[in-house]
């Protein structure tokens, strides 16, 4: 491919002008393509213009889609996309506003978690609007050697949320759901620390967002331990601030990553395409080890 590359932050971040993704890239392209990702873990492929099926098809080249559980934002023409945009037709919400605005990974709160998280900027807000992504591979070197074994085989239990905020109607809250919602939600595990399932590199791995205890340990000392590992792995200097462009798609590797949205003027309008892929069910590591239980997100 003739794609120009320029680098975003100190070890990681990509953004490459002079790729089209609204044709079909050859396997040979493609596989340069998804190399370039996972070096970078957040590649941003300027000036794209595509319709919902062509974003669609360039998607499942990196995995399978999958809906989000919030399906009354999910695009009329495809519901592999759903629509983030804080406007309004006729005093409905068009798409979802202010979602996942604290430090969270994709999909973590499933079995098989997300892949990669893809947004098309439609729509960019007059300020702000940035997504904020921390490098977990770094997250994890940068740890304490005592530190490293005392977490080398511990296995996070997490659901839908945000372990920090238990008032759900909060901005900063994860997007409230329907009891229906809620219900197709169990509790799922995965190790704190993940060798990643494409690089095989070790990564700190959800300890914000969606984790709620440790298994076999107790509640309070689980909760201090995530706090003190998130605290840890959000220092700015694991940070990189992305401001959009219109056009830009960008793709991030929720692997190795954590992110998080920045809250907006409601009044200033912003639109983004999301499309999640999830991981090849062969990278499963995850188990089910209970039945949903959402009271006050207490285990
Ligand atoms: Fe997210």
């Amino acid at each position: 491919m003739n794609a120009s590359l320029e680098s975003l932050a100190p070890g990681f971040g990509l953004a490459a002008s002079g790729v089209d993704c609204s044709r079909a890239l050859s396997d040979a392209e493609f596989a340069e393509l998804e190399r370039t990702f996972f070096q970078a873990q957040v590649l941003v492929l300027r000036a794209q213009s595509l319709t919902p099926a062509q974003y669609v098809a360039f998607a499942r080249r990196f995995g399978p889609p999958e809906p989000h559980v919030i399906d009354q934002f999910h695009h009329p023409d495809d519901p592999n996309i759903l629509i983030l945009s804080n406007r309004k037709r006729d005093g409905e919400p068009v798409g979802l506003a202010d979602a996942g605005t604290y430090f969270h990974t994709d999909y973590s709160y499933l079995q098989v978690p997300a892949r990669a998280t893809m947004l098309y900027s439609i729509e960019v807000p007059k300020a702000g609007g940035n997504t904020l992504f921390a490098n977990q591979y770094a997250a994890y070197d940068g740890l304490s050697e005592t530190m490293k074994k005392r977490i080398e085989s511990l296995v996070g239990i997490h659901h839908y949320g945000n372990r920090k905020v238990a008032d759900e109607m909060s901005r900063v809250a994860a997007s409230p759901l329907t009891e229906e919602q809620k219900a197709k939600m169990p509790l799922i595990t995965h190790p704190l620390v993940r060798p990643h399932p494409v690089t095989g590199r070790k990564a700190l791995y959800a300890v914000s967002g969606s984790s709620y205890g440790i298994v076999g340990m107790p509640e309070d000392e689980a909760v201090a331990l995530l706090d003190e590992l998130a605290l840890h792995a959000t220092q700015p200097k694991y940070v990189y601030s992305l401001s959009y462009q219109v056009g830009d798609l960008v793709i991030w590797d929720n692997a190795s990553l954590l992110h998080s949205a920045t809250l907006t003027d409601p009044d200033d309008p912003r639109t983004l395409w999301r499309i999640t892929v999830k991981e090849p069910s062969s990278a499963l590591d995850a188990l089910v080890v209970l039945a949903p239980t959402f009271a006050g997100g207490k285990m």
